[in-house]
């Protein structure tokens, strides 16, 4: 979502700006804006693309070296020129971007209305705004930094906000609580932003922020301390990023690079951690809480959208073979339906950005009614990661398009080691089935190269299906939270309306939809449940639907039978998932593209949903 960086120091700012919004735009978000001060304050925003803003400026004085840009994921007011930021103070002292939601900025805003204070804008962020001015204005000997906390302690809700006050040109305070950012160090400079990319090709030294730290840059240094003055000792993290990490290379999307990159995700997700010999399993994150899983009454697995597919693997997986009871929960349900949570349950929360709202105050929710409370994240030093008592980092790099792609098999691939190691220590798999998991994982980076090379394959099938209206995705098992992920992927990015569904529910609702026009998509490796999932074909085949089938290499009786198929090469079905989904993540990456859809920026989606 929205998208954050601030720089200070002796560089001209401007191109510091724009580049990193550009970093920033995979958020998603739908205006953009910058704040430069030289002397005076210029302010230039507007609905669009930073690309807009760009042209916007184009004529306009951008000197300077302190400042700050923003993308806009609306909120609080619809996407226009007005709303977007940064927001000025009505006295001109201040100016401020923010990611996040003032909950309670209705009652403030009233208040502040009654004190003769006039609003420009519809968003809580101009709230804030004035607020802060408000104490700066209003006692003696106020200064910026104190005002902003004073503001802050009022404040009900999540930001991520960087100030300027141009009374106090040198510095730039900047203060986090649920909203990530963080603070890169230069020589002489510093660079504030909501993630690492928009800054990691000027520094790879951060300071992430925790919540209600407050930040003061200059270009002398900096100091950290909380909203009530405390002073915070800061710890400085190198961040493994490459600037090629965040280019697409000879792509033409992110999505489809991310795709490619499978092979090679996949075996970092397990490199390290499958033993050399393929025998066993270490997973160094959960050594210390170990025990705890082994004795947990329940495990509970939150998360949301892709991720929370993954889980569903991980729920089979774990039971099937741990034999340990698992829940999984969308995160914003489970966050508010007063669940029933004790010391002997564990919560694990998968996220790929590790920032996503919901599922980190799931998970604070989950640590206060005293659960041990577990990561699966990508982004490292993201703040579930931290929030943890242990956890399984994914490795598969950054993600950039906003359809999740490398990250959900990153996250499979975690899934299946954790059963794996829980049943192994339970001592409810027999060593050699374990054993041969292992090798089957092992052998997973080579076989999604083999489907890849299809590629040319799933477009010729795309191109034919490319302007349907509606889609139903089908899978039972292992296989049921494919279909789950394979009918998202479709609608985030060509705007099908696509809908995944167990197999076994067909009969109870979908199969109302099935005509001739209607693409099937069905999930139908060969496993234990292949006889049920072909007479499903046969249902939908009798109603002359369209069916497209993700089939196992060599099942020619599906190939004959369906209009379409996607051959996977053979794999034990607990792994398939790993296999089935590619085809239908390029069967979608097509389908947009052929839509002409912008696939790395769907519209109204954000990558990391840091707002509830
Ligand atoms: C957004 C993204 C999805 C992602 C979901 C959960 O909706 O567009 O791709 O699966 O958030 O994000 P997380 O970072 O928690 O995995």
């Amino acid at each position: 979502m929205c998208g954050i960086v601030g720089y200070i120091g002796d560089k001209n700012v401007y191109p510091i700006l724009i580049g990193g919004l550009q970093r920033l735009e995979y958020r998603g978000y739908d205006s953009a804006g910058i704040a430069i001060f030289n002397e005076d304050l210029k302010v230039y925003k507007c609905k669009g693309k930073v690309s807009d803003l760009e042209n916007y400026v184009a004529s306009k004085d951008v000197h300077g070296t302190v400042g700050m840009g923003h993308t806009r994921w609306a909120t609080h007011g619809e996407p226009n020129d007005t709303n977007a930021h940064p927001h000025t103070s009505m006295n001109g002292n201040f100016v401020l971007v923010h990611n996040g939601i003032i909950e309670n900025y209705a009652e403030i805003k009233s208040d502040l209305i009654k004190k003769g204070i006039v609003f420009k804008t519809e968003t809580d962020t101009e709230v804030l705004c004035n607020l802060i001015e408000f104490y700066y204005e209003k006692g003696e000997n106020v200064s910026a930094e104190l005002a902003v906390r004073m503001a802050l302690s009022k404040i009900v809700g999540a930001y991520g906000i960087v100030v300027f006050c141009k009374n106090e040109p040198d510095k730039l305070i900047a203060a986090r609580k649920g909203s990530p950012l963080v603070v890169g160090i230069g020589r002489g400079e510093y660079f504030l932003a909501s993630d690492a990319t928009p800054i990691v090709e000027y520094t790879d030294s951060m300071i992430y922020l925790n919540d209600e730290d407050v930040a003061i840059v200059s270009k002398d240094g900096l100091t950290l301390k909380t909203i009530q003055n405390d002073p915070v000792a800061f710890k400085v993290t190198k961040v493994d990023l490459s600037i090629g990490d965040l280019e697409k290379g000879n792509f033409e999307h992110f999505m489809l690079k991310e795709i490619f990159e499978q092979p090679k995700t996949i075996a970092d997700t397990f490199r390290g951690r499958i033993k050399a010999d393929q025998s066993d399993i270490v997973l160094g994150g959960l050594i210390d809480v170990f025990p705890k899983l082994l004795a947990a009454d329940r495990i509970i697995i939150i998360g949301c959208g892709t991720s929370w597919h993954a889980a569903l693997v991980g729920e089979y997986m774990i039971e099937e073979y741990a034999r340990i009871p698992v829940e999984v929960e969308y995160a914003s349900e489970f966050r508010y339906r007063k669940p029933i949570l004790g010391e002997k349950d564990v919560v694990i929360a998968i996220s790929q950005s590790g920032e996503t709202a919901d599922t980190l105050a799931a998970l604070k929710m989950a640590k206060e009614m005293g659960a041990t409370i577990l990561g699966v994240c990508n982004v490292v030093g993201s703040s579930i990661s931290r929030e943890t008592d242990g956890g399984v980092y994914t490795h598969a790099g950054v993600e950039i398009g906003v359809a999740s792609t490398k990250a959900f098999t990153a996250q499979v691939t975690v899934m299946i080691m954790l059963a794996l190691k829980l049943a192994k220590e339970k001592g409810t798999i027999a060593p050699e089935l374990y054993g041969s998991l292992i090798r089957d994982l092992a052998e997973v980076p080579g076989k999604v190269k083999s489907i890849l090379v299809k590629h040319p394959h799933i477009k010729e099938i795309a191109e034919k299906y490319k302007d349907a209206v509606n889609a139903l995705y089908l899978g039972r098992g292992y296989l049921f939270p494919v279909a789950l992920e394979g009918a998202l992927k479709l609608k985030e990015i060509s705007y099908i309306h696509a809908e995944g569904y167990a197999a076994g529910e067909m009969k109870h609702g979908p199969i109302a939809l099935v005509d001739t026009n209607l693409p099937v998509v069905v999930v139908a490796a060969k496993d234990s449940y292949y006889e049920k999932i072909v007479s499903n074909i046969q249902e939908v085949k009798a109603r002359k639907g369209n069916i497209i089938a993700v089939v196992t290499e060599g099942d020619s009786h599906l190939k004959e039978m369906c209009n379409d198929v996607f051959e996977i090469p053979k794999s034990h079905p607990a792994i398939a998932p790993l296999l089935a989904i590619i085809p239908l993540q390029l069967f979608s990456y097509y389908i947009a593209v052929l839509r002409g859809c912008n696939v790395d920026q769907p519209r109204n989606l954000a990558k990391s949903v840091t707002v509830e």
